[in-house]
């Protein structure tokens, strides 16, 4: 039995749906720990491109069991909509290999409702609006609603009544009409009727696949290490834990179950909405590097913001994770460009250089970057391990030498076979 851990060491976006999928090739139990449809994962298989936001990425899979986490954040009307979506790509009757945990906690059309509101008033994050704060601020509050209760209407109805007056005067004060707790208990009864034979526990499964021999189990991260709520760039942060300690405490596993932990990052740097971002490319070459690495959001849509490879930031990443393989993702986007940046260390508001990612958001935003510039790369035909181009090795060793993880994948397009073991 093996169990891997596989999470984004960036701001999200680093591939990781295209990653897991490809790691996931003989897995059991695919896991998603945290988040929600704030996540868009995509995977590219015989030419059909598959976009999840709340279903693991290794479900692609045909074998595949997925399970949903008491960690996460379900929105049952979109999460009914993703499955019935995929359904119809070909991939037949999912339902049968999901389970979704009874302790998960619904997204509620006010929490979305009220995160709109948020993100049009001043100090908006750039949230996907997907509802994901308000929904962990409830759960946090102990008033929010376990997906559990989608089997209880009565209890339903009252829980969402008590909510629904914690929520009024927020909303009133908006001048703003949202729908009843009456409402919304009917449109859940809807939707209950499909998400109830879903639900199930998690130990079970885990029992089942941590005794077989052989078995594989993948914990897949979502958003990435420098969104989480804890160590990213708060408040310009995913509302959940996106580190190693996140997967776990998200799906109850313990640190002594796990056997490997992958990063994934890009060979460059993006980021959606809004926050500190040291090596940003502002103009021309920013440009340049979004378009050629298609570089908008798969939840949203909305442009994402490009950098160069940031080595402060990715070896904190590594070190909140404790990942010891890395996975270089979108190598043949750097490949177009004639030389390369990369950031080696940081210029600290005090004049110091240093090559620590600062806990302190105010400082990480006043740092500039320390550039060194290297030649690119040519990527023709299929990689190879002995066709590996000499300036994509030296970018190899310069990132394992600073991080202290080894290189064990590349990755140049969407589709499966664009992947090297290196
Ligand atoms: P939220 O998770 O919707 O609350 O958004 C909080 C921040 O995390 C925003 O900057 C989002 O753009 C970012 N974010 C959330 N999910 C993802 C993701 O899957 N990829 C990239 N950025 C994300």
């Amino acid at each position: 039995m093996t169990v891997t851990i596989a999470l984004g060491l960036q701001w999200g976006d680093e591939g990781k749906g295209k990653m897991v999928d490809y790691l996931s090739e003989n897995a059991d139990l695919v896991i998603r720990a945290a988040g929600g449809a704030n996540a868009g994962h995509t995977i590219v298989n015989n030419d059909k491109k598959y976009i999840l936001h709340h279903l693991p990425s290794g479900l692609i899979h045909a074998r595949a069991q997925a399970y949903l986490a008491s960690g996460m954040v379900i929105d049952p009307f979109s999460l009914l909509k993703e499955i019935q979506d995929i359904e119809k790509q070909g991939l037949g009757d999912l339902r049968n290999r999901i389970k979704i945990s009874p302790a998960a906690h619904l997204i509620l059309p006010w929490h979305r409702d009220l995160e709109k509101i948020r993100e049009k008033s001043p100090g908006a994050i750039g949230t996907t609006l997907k509802g994901i704060g308000p929904a962990y601020e409830s759960r946090a509050s102990r008033k929010g609603l376990p997906l559990g209760l989608l089997k209880y209407p009565d209890l339903l109805k009252q829980k969402l009544i008590s909510i629904s007056q914690d929520f009024a005067p927020f909303f009133e004060k908006a001048g703003v009409s949202v729908d009843s707790a009456n409402q919304v208990h009917a449109r859940l009864l809807r939707v209950a009727r499909e998400i109830v034979p879903m639900l199930g526990d998690l130990q079970p499964l885990l029992d089942k696949y941590l005794q077989k021999d052989n078995s594989e189990i993948i914990l897949e991260g979502a958003q990435g290490a420098l969104l989480d709520i804890n160590h990213g760039t708060y408040p310009y942060v995913t509302s959940s834990s996106t580190i190693s300690g996140g997967l776990l405490s998200g799906t109850g596993l313990g640190p002594l179950q796990i056997d490997e932990a992958v990063g994934i990052m890009k060979a460059y740097t993006t980021r959606v909405g809004n926050g500190p971002f040291p090596t940003e490319i502002h103009g021309e070459t920013g440009h340049k590097m979004a378009k050629i690495g298609g570089e908008f959001g798969a939840t949203t849509g909305r442009p994402r913001r490009c950098g160069w490879l940031d080595l402060v930031a990715l070896k904190h990443a590594v070190n909140l994770t404790g990942v010891r393989d890395l996975v270089i993702t979108k190598i043949d986007v750097l490949s177009v460009f004639e030389k390369i940046k990369v950031c080696t260390a940081y210029n600290l508001p005090s004049g110091k250089n240093s090559r620590f990612f600062p806990e302190d958001p105010w400082i990480l935003e006043k740092c500039s970057p320390i550039y060194k510039t290297f030649p690119s790369w040519n990527i023709s035909g299929n990689l190879e391990v002995d066709n590996i181009d000499p300036a994509l090795q030296a970018f190899i060793k310069m990132i394992e030498e600073y991080v202290g993880a080894r290189v064990s994948f590349l990755s140049w397009g969407p589709q499966r076979h664009k992947t090297l073991r290196v």
